[in-house]
């Protein structure tokens, strides 16, 4: 009978701790199904609060958004959130040139200019040139020795003059050029180079000008009309030939500047000049950067490095200056 009892109670036991272990096992379920749960909510909650998601649903695919959130800064990302899907922004930002500080003046460039191409907008306005030519104006930073920008925007006071500018040589010049120190002894080494290889003597036509006589030749190019001036010629106090670091070079054997354009010593020069520091400063198609008229006899002293870069990277001074130097 008590063994009986024993059991029945033993079974009662039993029937018991199982019910407890699946009402524990229901109760373990649902909590860590809760706590997945507000987790998940949590995080969702988490996620709709970042730039990411608030900029993809502006309209702007994964892509985009991921560059726009890598370039941007929060206060531009804020100015995108407040307006409207704008397809410019993301080719814009991907520019290999693009400068922060431009990206509204980029956009608003773009606007009006539609058929412009991303990379020239980003030049434009890079180099100024979105304000027209000698609209805005800067004084030329002098510390920046050989890399000093002068152009339709950087300009250099009337009583600027290099400290070692030094007449050059009649063997290579005609009368009267000077220019600084480091251009001639670079200048030779090209030269001889070039009469090496070619069997052509380069000459340099004109070199540093003074303030006045710059004000002299773009008064001439005046008399003929204003844009004619502003094509060929720099307002005095904007021409690069002030700095004493530009060369207008041409050949003995290619006097003429029509026939030393077509001349293999041209090409010569364009492949190579970088390597004595040199580059061509006014080139074929970036008139709207440098705001003159192609010139294959201008030579911009500028130093191998920047030399380089320029002409591998195929940019004009304006573009580099804008992007490697003031930025
Ligand atoms: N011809 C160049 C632009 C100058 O006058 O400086
Ligand atoms: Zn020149």
């Amino acid at each position: 009978m008590a063994t009986k009892k024993r059991k029945k109670k033993r079974l009662r036991l039993k029937s018991s701790f199982k019910r407890f272990l699946i009402y524990f096992a229901f109760f373990l379920i649902m909590t860590i199904y809760t706590v997945k749960e507000s987790y998940a909510i949590y995080e969702d909650f988490k996620y709709k609060e970042t730039y990411e998601y608030k900029i993809m649903q502006v309209g702007y695919s994964e892509e985009e958004t991921k560059k726009l959130i890598e370039v941007l800064n929060e206060e531009k990302l804020n100015f995108l959130l407040e307006n409207k899907y704008n397809e410019t922004y993301y080719p814009i930002v991907s520019q290999k040139y693009y400068i922060d500080k431009y990206f509204l003046k980029y956009v608003e460039y773009k606007e009006y200019h539609e058929s412009t191409s991303y990379e020239d907008v980003i030049a434009i306005v890079n180099v100024h040139a979105n304000v027209g030519w000698y609209n805005e104006t800067f004084d030329t930073n002098i510390k920046n020795n050989y890399l000093m920008l002068v152009n339709k925007f950087y300009h250099l006071e009337a009583d600027y003059v290099r400290d070692d500018i030094k007449k050059i040589s009649l063997a290579y010049s005609y009368d009267g050029n000077s220019a600084a120190e480091i251009v001639i002894e670079n200048f030779k080494l090209m030269r001889e180079d070039v009469e090496k290889e070619l069997g052509v003597r380069l000459m340099v036509n004109s070199s540093y000008r003074s303030y006045s006589d710059q004000n002299e030749i773009y008064n001439s190019f005046k008399s003929v009309s204003l844009q004619y001036a502003d094509s060929y010629a720099a307002r005095p106090g904007y021409s690069e030939h002030q700095t004493g670091l530009a060369l207008d070079i041409t050949s003995l054997e290619h006097k003429n500047q029509k026939e030393f354009t077509e001349s293999e010593e041209y090409q010569w020069l364009k492949e190579n000049c970088h390597k004595y520091g040199f580059i061509l400063r006014y080139p074929e198609g970036k008139e709207h950067i440098t705001g003159y008229n192609t010139e294959s006899w201008h030579f911009r002293y500028v130093g191998k490095e920047a030399a380089k870069v320029i002409h591998d990277e195929d940019i004009t001074f304006d573009e580099y200056y804008a992007y490697y130097i003031a930025n």
